[in-house]
């Protein structure tokens, strides 16, 4: 059997949620910024965003009890590639993290995230930062009306690959609405004019994860943090972007991205 694809094309109204509920989880990066600095614990950064999530956005951190994760934020450091669990380790001058936030606001998801230096990174620490982000917004650039979903992977692949870096290909952007991850799956590698065509009102999210060492990945006990099999330095950055007849809306836009729209 084949399973039933779930792609949604958002109606006008639920794009203005998205608008919102996006705005809010870029908001909470935008919060969360000037407390990450050595000695501080990711937990602490969690019961920061959570809060302010809750009392100040009176939203709903959506990783909460989500499939059993138990925190409202993920917090994924040096060779964590995602969904590190916050836990009572404090960042230390030359950690590399990524802050993944998801809001739920009037029904609807807003998924976002950055990487942050604590103190001063490496060289190759803060090219992997660079080079990441590039291949998020390369992979942003080719979103429009009519254009493919492997157009995104083959840019991002390729920009990766140029810098000698490698992608992660078992954790992938996701079609987002009223729920956190549905249809289509949008890989971060592949090739151009293949699979699904875009139409506008489609919402997913795209979010490359880029190894300074090899792809290969691995679980850890506790179900969910996920590393470099090689203990390589990972990072990722995401962003929820709209299919627009002429191209795109990045529905997380923070004020900081002059480069964006
Ligand atoms: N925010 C992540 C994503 O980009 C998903 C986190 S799921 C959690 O898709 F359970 F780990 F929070
Ligand atoms: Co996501
Ligand atoms: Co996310």
């Amino acid at each position: 059997m084949t399973e039933k694809s779930t792609i949604t094309i958002k109606t006008a109204d639920e794009i203005e949620k998205m608008r919102v509920a996006g705005k809010l989880a870029g908001q909470v990066l935008d919060m969360i910024g000037p407390y990450i600095k050595p000695g501080i614990s990711t937990l602490e950064l969690n019961d920061i965003c959570h809060n302010y999530i809750v009392n100040t956005q009176q939203a709903i951190p959506a990783p909460l009890n989500y499939k059993g994760f138990p925190k409202s934020i993920c917090t994924s450091v040096n060779h964590v590639i995602c969904h590190g669990i916050p836990n009572e380790k404090k960042l230390k001058d030359g950690d590399i993290i990524n802050v993944d936030v998801t809001v739920i606001k009037d029904g609807y998801h807003g998924d976002t995230s950055k990487m942050f230096i604590v103190g001063e990174a490496s060289v190759q620490a803060a090219r992997l930062i660079k080079v990441t982000r590039e291949c998020m917004m390369l992979g942003i650039a080719q979103v429009k009306a009519g254009n493919y979903l492997g157009d995104i992977g083959e840019v991002i692949e390729n920009h990766a690959h140029a810098h000698h870096f490698s992608v992660v290909r078992e954790y992938c952007g996701h079609g987002i609405g009223k729920i956190f991850h549905e249809d289509p799956q949008i890989l971060h590698y592949g090739k151009a004019k293949t699979g699904l065509q875009m139409v506008p009102g489609m919402i997913f999210t795209i979010e490359p994860m880029i190894n300074a060492g090899k792809r290969q990945t691995r679980l850890l006990p506790d179900g969910w943090t996920v590393v470099t099999k090689d203990h390589s330095l990972s990072a990722q950055w995401e962003h929820t972007v709209l299919v627009t007849e002429s191209g795109f809306e990045v529905l997380t836009k923070r004020d900081e991205e002059d480069d964006l729209n």
